[in-house]
């Protein structure tokens, strides 16, 4: 045992879950439906799988090799080695994005915590089908509400973040992942047996190979795939340093990986054959889950019991998403202004508060400002997940591939099959740097 004062994970399933908690949330649900939606479905997918499996968990295991091994946060992981400017501006740029992120994410899980109030006390039970898309528009347009309910969110993280992260976040994952996971399916059953759903499964697994062709597409999958993971910002790190000794590290990233990238999946089954039944666009953008699913809820039979407990428990996966993000701010506040947890949370709290106001604006009253041509919250999400966390990623990946010491980077991702540790060298070193370069610079280029 390295540090005893360090905390650890109570079990090993609690780090697994744990890990899950951070990964699946608004990505899943509400992100992976509109970046699929505005990219054409299927090839997406595809662009979308492939990036998770060759780039997205190669990169994973990284950041779990390295917090296992240095048992330090982000910025003390990266604190040996060579380029130490490089390696400072990396760990305040984790710090940033995740700041940013927060901002937004926060905006949309109070939409989300909104339609679980909205739903449990009946105000939007009954709601007409036909005026769902209506509703939630003038929900956005109204300057106070959504503000107040990015409040309330932001607030509900600050407290778990002040309170200590490690047995509540551990305890709420056990129990909130299968659930959501149970609901998600039984909602993606039902959504098979409305009318349109064929073309809904069609748009979603059968591409249209043309689509290939366009390098945003690449771009947006890869972006997306750290999204949903949590990975490019070091929470993994972090999270990987509260392990205890002997943890099968690819045994949970394949694990995480796989659960996250299912989840997502039932997700666009429960929410595309949905949009095709009601004649609805599929690259609305971020409006997209929120006007789908209360569709679905509108027609099936107990749908404002089963409205209460989708958006209950996608309020909770979000939560628990949200305060990793909080973590890494706070913690940073923590270790370079030397506060106590509590002024860091509070104080990160209110900052990301502040920030993430714009974005919940932005659909409303705010509408018309546009940047890039689309709505602020989007250009957030945008920037972020196309640009930041590809670089963050890159980070992890070139660190660990070329910094570390190889044997010592091998030995702590606990891989121990010689054809396994070729194939995740091969990612780490090459594969993974070169595929996020060229789609950078394809960006930069577009
Ligand atoms: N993965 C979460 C989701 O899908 C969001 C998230 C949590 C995240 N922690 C992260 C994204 C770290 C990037 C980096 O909703």
């Amino acid at each position: 045992m390295s540090e005893p004062a360090r905390e650890q994970w109570a079990s090993r399933a609690g780090f697994v879950l744990a890990t899950l908690g951070c990964a699946v949330g608004l990505g899943n649900i509400w992100r992976f439906a509109y970046v699929a939606g505005e990219n054409g479905g299927a090839a997406f997918l595809v662009a979308y799988v492939a990036c998770v499996v060759a780039i997205g968990l190669p990169a994973v295991l990284a950041e779990f090799a390295l917090g296992g091994r240095a048992r330090l946060d982000v910025v003390g992981a990266f604190s040996t080695g060579r380029a130490p400017r490089a390696r400072r501006r990396a760990g305040a740029g984790a710090v940033l994005t995740a700041f940013l992120i927060l901002a937004y994410y926060s905006v949309v899980a109070g939409w989300a915590y909104k339609y679980f109030a909205g739903y449990a006390t009946g105000e939007l039970r009954g709601l007409p089908r036909g005026e769902a898309a209506a509703r939630f528009a003038a929900f956005l347009r109204e300057p106070f509400e959504p503000t107040a309910w990015h409040f309330a969110f932001m607030a509900s993280a600050t407290a778990v973040v002040a309170l200590g992260v490690a047995r509540g976040i551990e305890r709420a994952s056990r129990i909130l992942m299968p659930l959501l996971g149970a609901i998600v399916l039984l909602l993606a059953g039902y959504a098979l047996s409305l009318p349109g759903a064929a073309r809904g499964l069609a748009f979603l697994f059968a591409p249209d190979w043309s689509a290939l062709a366009r390098p945003g597409l690449y771009l947006a999958a890869l972006g997306q795939a750290f999204f949903s993971l949590g990975v490019g910002m070091g929470v993994l790190i972090t999270y990987a340093s509260y392990v205890r000794e002997g943890e099968r590290l690819p045994r949970a990233a394949g694990m995480i990986a796989a659960g996250d990238t299912l989840f997502a999946v039932a997700a666009g089954i429960a929410i595309f054959p949905a949009v095709f039944a009601f004649g609805l666009d599929p690259a609305q953008g971020p409006a997209l889950a929120f006007v789908t699913l209360p569709q679905v809820f509108a027609l099936m039979p107990g749908g404002g019991w089963f409205a209460t407990a989708f958006f209950f428990l996608l309020s909770a996966a979000a939560l628990t998403s949200a305060v990793s993000l909080l973590e890494v701010v706070a913690a940073f506040g923590m270790r370079r202004l030397g506060l106590a947890r509590r002024t860091a949370a509070l104080l990160a709290g209110l900052a990301a508060f502040a920030a993430g106001v714009p974005a919940a604006l932005g659909s409303g009253v705010w509408r018309d400002v546009a940047l890039l041509g689309r709505g602020i919250l989007e250009v957030m999400d945008y920037v972020t997940g196309s640009l930041l966390l590809p670089l963050g990623g890159i980070a992890v990946v070139v660190f660990v591939g070329w910094f570390v010491p190889r044997a010592a980077a091998v030995e702590a991702s606990g891989l121990r099959s010689g054809a396994l540790v070729r194939l995740w060298l091969l990612a780490v070193r090459y594969l993974a740097p070169a595929a996020i370069a060229v789609m950078l610079v394809a960006l930069a280029g577009a």
